[in-house]
């Protein structure tokens, strides 16, 4: 049996990426708690939060439903659920929702939106996986025109994942929510990043809680923590948000333990993710000046999104560095990806900028 001071001793040392370890840049979800935020989920005041009476997760709650200016929120254990309820909430089976053609409820959610809710999507071609106001309005079907779906949500993502980390300017969210208004639909955010878009912008969190009728807001990415995503709405909406969760399987009972480290990560982990940016925006100037490179899109936060030259198989590239112990992600279709996340250090950074100038002259031959 390990002592307890024992067991301590190997937590902490779990908290950091070993330097031996992987340079890990296929996403911001590869992160572990600092020791800081592991001591404050040891030290979480805890209870059973089916019975909401978990002070951790009941003062974390009041907290992102404060910061937004929503009435209610709700802790979920994943991104995925918490968009899922949030649909459920809004909408009727044979109903249709309104996204980009992108958007992670449709592409990355398995199918849920059908499995869960009943309800199919109208996908836009947006740009970068941001819609404007008008194509909202022009993929809205005619209510009285019964063979057509009828269309009861929008769900709008900021920052969007496979549009690389791009925000919304929000005058447009504004416009979008007028034609919500004009057509009596519900306006849905799917917040995995929001904090990196509210840092990269500026924009004040309380005018969200304006214009959305839902948003989420995960801890997981961008804050660093092991789990969790607030859904905080209007009340009226979420007054069936528990119920939905339970259905989903997602009562929990001592989730104080994440929820304390979601409170940690609003105070310590949001100003600092300007840094992820800057270290993504160096990379993708630094790959935007490399021959085998023929393409690297706008990076506004800590997505890089890339293309290698038509006469480099993505495998080739990946393989070498591999080699070289950094992982990326490949995003299909040609598309690269590297995500800056709270353990991307500033040695790391120098070692990947390095790696990739190194390319043309190290690549194993194919
Ligand atoms: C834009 C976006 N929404 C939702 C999610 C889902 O989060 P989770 O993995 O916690 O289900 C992700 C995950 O990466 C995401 O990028």
């Amino acid at each position: 049996m390990k002592s307890l001071k024992q067991t301590l001793i190997v937590s902490e040392e779990n908290c950091k990426n070993p330097k031996t370890m992987t340079i890990d840049l296929r996403s911001d979800t590869v992160t572990r708690p600092t020791p800081e935020m592991l001591a404050a989920i040891m030290n979480a005041k805890v209870g059973d939060d089916v019975y909401k009476e978990d002070p951790s997760a009941n003062a974390l709650e009041a907290e992102v439903a404060e910061l937004f200016g929503m009435e209610e929120a709700l802790f979920f254990p994943t991104g995925s659920m918490a968009n899922q309820a949030a649909i459920k909430l809004h909408t009727q089976p044979g109903e249709q929702l309104i996204c980009d053609q992108w958007a992670h409820v449709f592409n990355y959610e398995g199918g849920g939106v059908s499995f869960n809710s009943g309800v199919s999507c109208k996908l836009v071609a947006g740009t970068r996986g941001m819609i404007t106001a008008e194509q909202v309005a022009s993929h809205i079907n005619p209510p009285d025109f019964y063979h057509s779906p009828l269309t009861s949500l929008v769900c709008l993502e900021n920052t969007t994942n496979k549009g690389g980390g791009a925000c919304y300017d929000f005058e447009e969210f504004k416009r979008i929510r007028e034609v919500c208004n004009a057509h009596d639909l519900g306006l849905h955010l799917d917040g995995a990043r929001l904090m990196n878009a509210l840092v990269a912008t500026g924009d004040d969190p309380k005018e969200y809680g304006r214009v959305f009728d839902t948003l989420t807001l995960c801890l997981s990415k961008g804050l660093g923590t092991p789990l969790g995503t607030v859904l905080a709405g209007k009340r009226h909406i979420m007054k069936n948000a528990i119920r939905v969760r339970k259905i989903l399987g997602g009562g929990m009972r001592q989730i104080g333990f994440m929820a304390a480290a979601g409170s940690y990560a609003l105070e310590h982990h949001v100003s600092r993710l300007k840094e992820d940016h800057q270290k993504a925006k160096e990379l993708a100037s630094h790959l935007a000046s490399l021959a085998y490179v023929s393409e690297v899109e706008s990076t506004e936060t800590n997505i890089v999104i890339f293309y290698l030259n038509d006469a480099i198989p993505a495998a080739h590239f990946m393989a070498y560095l591999d080699s070289e112990g950094i992982r990326i992600s490949d995003m299909g279709q040609g598309k690269l990806r590297m995500v800056t996340h709270l353990d991307y250090d500033d040695g790391m950074h120098k070692k990947v900028l390095l790696s990739l100038q190194q390319y043309e002259t190290k690549k194993p031959s194919s």
